[in-house]
């Protein structure tokens, strides 16, 4: 039977990196974009195949994370239209809980900030003496709230989580997203990786059962570290954005990130090297080529 064409599905709306369109009554085409977003900006170039890459990513690990989630076919489902084949998804559809779930296992980026600034992340008290990278004894749980497109998420307390949807799922958040966590951190460190935090979403089915929904462990919502470069107190070189980061703050970009003005497109090069580095990540955690991932051709 021919597969429908993208312009049957009604469109819902645009995320930073995703599309969401109708499919019916209960399922989503959640189609990821090749769109990259960096310092709050969404760039003007893209980096070719990285939705069909983050695709790949998140069905491997929502195949290996032992968690009900929101996949509601297969990637070869045939209601997914031809040209998006590979970015694309069947899911079900989620009333999402507004919190951003991120777990912790090393102290950096804006935990790091929230330490140096009050000894506390998210209102969880932390040794003295942590520094950059460093390990935590266990992973944190560090909710945040989602901000509106251009703003940075804000770290919140486990106190204001159980204020926004109640104790129960509070806690049902916490404990799945540090138990998602840890199998997934378990399996890339295995490969070599170190996943040093992650950002989970979650939403509620009809009988109010919590479902792991969004991306699983991508380059774009966690920090990912070559294990065999990692030292304490330095910045680890994460695998993801790092290249398009340093062009960006480097005079050769000639952007001035706090003028508020857009980033300029990115040079080929620099594209390039991205689109290795997200291939890179997705072939080391699976064990799989990218070139076998299925794709519009
Ligand atoms: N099963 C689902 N049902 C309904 N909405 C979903 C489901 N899974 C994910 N979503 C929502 O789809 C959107 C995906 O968009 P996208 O990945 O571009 O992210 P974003 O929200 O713009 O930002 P970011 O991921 O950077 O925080 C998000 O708003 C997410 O909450
Ligand atoms: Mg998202």
């Amino acid at each position: 039977m021919a597969r429908p064409a993208l312009s049957d599905y009604p469109h819902l709306g645009s995320g930073k990196v995703r599309e969401l369109y109708r499919i019916d009554d209960d399922h989503l085409l959640f189609v990821a974009s090749d769109r990259i977003s960096a310092y709050d900006h969404v760039l003007a170039s893209e980096i070719p195949d990285k939705g069909r890459i983050l695709t790949a990513m998140s069905v491997f690990f929502f195949d290996l994370v032992e968690a009900p989630n929101h996949l509601a076919g297969a990637p070869d489902d045939p209601r997914i239209p031809a040209e998006v084949l590979g970015r694309a998804l069947v899911v079900r559809e989620l009333t999402m809980v507004p919190v951003e779930c991120v777990a912790r296992g090393y102290l950096t980026g804006s935990g790091l900030a929230d330490y140096r600034r009050t000894g506390t992340v998210c209102g969880i008290e932390l040794p003295p003496g942590l520094v950059e990278a460093s390990k935590f004894a266990t992973p944190l749980f560090t909710p945040a709230t989602k901000a509106d497109q251009g703003d940075h998420d804000e770290n919140i307390a486990f106190a204001t989580v159980i204020e926004k949807v109640g104790g129960v799922v509070a806690n049902q958040l916490r404990d799945r997203t540090l138990q998602i966590y840890v199998q997934a951190a378990d399996h890339a460190l295995t490969r070599g990786l170190i996943v040093a935090d992650t950002k989970f979403e979650f939403g509620l089915d009809g009988h109010g059962n919590l479902v792991l929904a969004d991306e699983v462990c991508t380059p774009d919502s966690s920090r990912y570290w070559p294990a065999d470069e990692y030292r304490v107190g330095a910045v680890q070189n994460s695998f993801d954005k790092q290249f398009v980061r340093n062009w960006l703050t480097s005079d050769e970009s000639g952007w001035d990130r706090d003028s508020g003005a857009p980033p300029p497109p990115l040079p080929d090069d620099v594209i390039a090297a991205t689109r290795n580095r997200y291939i890179e990540a997705y072939e080391r955690v699976s064990g799989k080529r990218f070139d076998d991932w299925i794709g519009a051709q």
